[in-house]
Parts: C-alpha cells; sequence; structure tokens
C-alpha cells in the first residue's frame, strides 16, 4: 500500500530542509507544491505564469489548479509507492481533495508532521536563506551557512533568495498561513494523524524528533 505523509508548518517553518533528509532516507518522493510552481514558473508555463500573480505578493493559488498540479504528480509512476507532501494541503478543500485522490490511489494519508514555530522565527529564517538554483537545497546565512557564500554544497550550483523571500511578502504569508491554513491542525488533529514537532530546535533536532515520529506511524 503506498504511504503518504504531510508535513504541515508556516512558511520558513523548515518543511524543505527536512523533506529533503526524510524523503532520502525513506526513498520517497518529495512533492514540493512551491517547487512544481517555481519550476512552472522557471519554463514559462501558463501554469507558472498564473502561479506568479498570486506568489509574488504571498497569496494562496487557487485551490483548483493546485489540486490538479498535485493529481497529475502523484499519478506518475516514480509515486506508486507514495510521497512526502510539503506545502500542499494548505486549505480544508485542498485536504478534502487530497484524501479523495488518494483513496483513487489505494493509500490514505498516513501521518501530519506538523513542524511548530512561533512567528517571531519565521521573519529571520525567511530573509536569510538561500536556496539552490537547481535542486531546491536550502541554506541560511547564519543557522546552515554553505561552505562558500553563494555557492551549494551539494551539487555546486548558484545560490539564489526567493523574490518572495522580501519582508512584506513574507509578513502576507505568514498572515495568509494563519487564516487559510492553520486550520489544517485541528482538521488532522482530529483525524488522530497529526504528529506536532518543536521546529525552534536545532535542523539535526527536527530530524531527529521526525524521524521518531515516522518510525511509530
Ligand atoms: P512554498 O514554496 O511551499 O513556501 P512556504 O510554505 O511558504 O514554505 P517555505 O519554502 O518558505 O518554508 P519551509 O517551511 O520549507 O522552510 P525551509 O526549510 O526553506 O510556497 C510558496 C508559494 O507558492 C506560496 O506562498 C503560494 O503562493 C504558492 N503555493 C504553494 N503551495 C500552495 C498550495 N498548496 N496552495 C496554494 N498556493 C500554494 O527553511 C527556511 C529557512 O530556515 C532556511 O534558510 C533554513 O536553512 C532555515 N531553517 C530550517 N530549519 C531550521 C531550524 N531548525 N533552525 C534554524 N534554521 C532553520
Amino acid at each position: 500500500m503506498p504511504r503518504y505523509y504531510v508535513l504541515l508548518g508556516p512558511p520558513g517553518a523548515g518543511k524543505g530542509t527536512q523533506a529533503k533528509v526524510i524523503a532520502e532516507k525513506y526513498d520517497l518522493v518529495h512533492v514540493s507544491s512551491g517547487d512544481l510552481f517555481r519550476d512552472n514558473l522557471k519554463r514559462q508555463t501558463e501554469l507558472g505564469q498564473l502561479a506568479q500573480t498570486y506568489m509574488s505578493k504571498g497569496e494562496l493559488v487557487p485551490d483548483d489548479v493546485t489540486i490538479a498540479m498535485i493529481r497529475e504528480r502523484l499519478s506518475r509512476p516514480d509515486c506508486v509507492n507514495g510521497a512526502l507532501l510539503d506545502g500542499f494541503p494548505r486549505t480544508p478543500a485542498q485536504a478534502d481533495a487530497l484524501a479523495k485522490m488518494l483513496t483513487e490511489f489505494k493509500g490514505g494519508v498516513n501521518l501530519v508532521p506538523y513542524i511548530s514555530v512561533p512567528e517571531n522565527l519565521l521573519v529571520e529564517r525567511l530573509c536569510g536563506r538561500w536556496t539552490c538554483r537547481s535542486n531546491g537545497h536550502v541554506f541560511h546565512e547564519k543557522y546552515n551557512p554553505p561552505q562558500i557564500a553563494g555557492v551549494c554544497d551539494l551539487d555546486g550550483s548558484e545560490l539564489y533568495q526567493r523574490d518572495d523571500d522580501k519582508s512584506e511578502t513574507v509578513m502576507n504569508r505568514i498572515k495568509v498561513y494563519a487564516a487559510q491554513t492553520s486550520p489544517l491542525i485541528e482538521y488532522y488533529r482530529k483525524l488522530n494523524l497529526l504528529a506536532e514537532i518543536d521546529g525552534t530546535k536545532s535542523i539535526e533536532d527536527v530530524t531527529a524528533a521526525m524521524l521518531a515520529a515516522l518510525e511509530k506511524a
């Protein structure tokens, strides 16, 4: 039976950072909705151009478009054993759609690790983030600096700062998360799927807590 994990947490909580480690350890495909939109934008597809009009303001891309993109991604053969979802679902309507589509794929959500981080730490994390252009590896100028400034330790490609990591956009992303995404905490708690992880700890400690939660699931 395929296994699906949903990483939940505010912007900058460390979802992408942890997803890279866990996906490798469990041999799971990392499906990041933000990365899929950014890849579409890089290729200048219609979807990428549409998504950019929302992403640049820190707003959510409409549910129907996002759900269709995730359905297409999860239908591909590499997801036959499941996936680690990062950034999706982000609204109760997306969570309902996910439950429905996973039933079709003969699976369901197995666990929702929720990385909790207070708002005051998020701005510093996002404004100091550097992302690798080729594979989305993530660094932080203070908490996880690359060995050579501007160069990814893992694949040598250029590091850049995301357009939506400017402080005004970050503030709106945090507001949008509180209004539209945080209801998913209760949604998954009620389903007994939520594993709350303290995201204020070091990257290594968060990974250890996450792995412990996954082992129990
Ligand atoms: P998306 O790309 O998903 O961004 P996000 O959810 O805002 O999450 P981030 O990637 O910003 O943060 P993260 O939690 O992955 O943190 P990271 O590991 O990088 O979405 C972007 C946009 O796309 C959205 O605003 C929306 O417009 C659109 N979109 C995407 N999905 C959508 C959906 N489902 N529906 C509608 N629209 C959608 O870490 C952050 C920094 O902190 C890094 O520098 C890292 O090194 C550092 N760090 C990580 N962990 C720690 C730690 N424990 N201690 C210290 N530093 C740490």
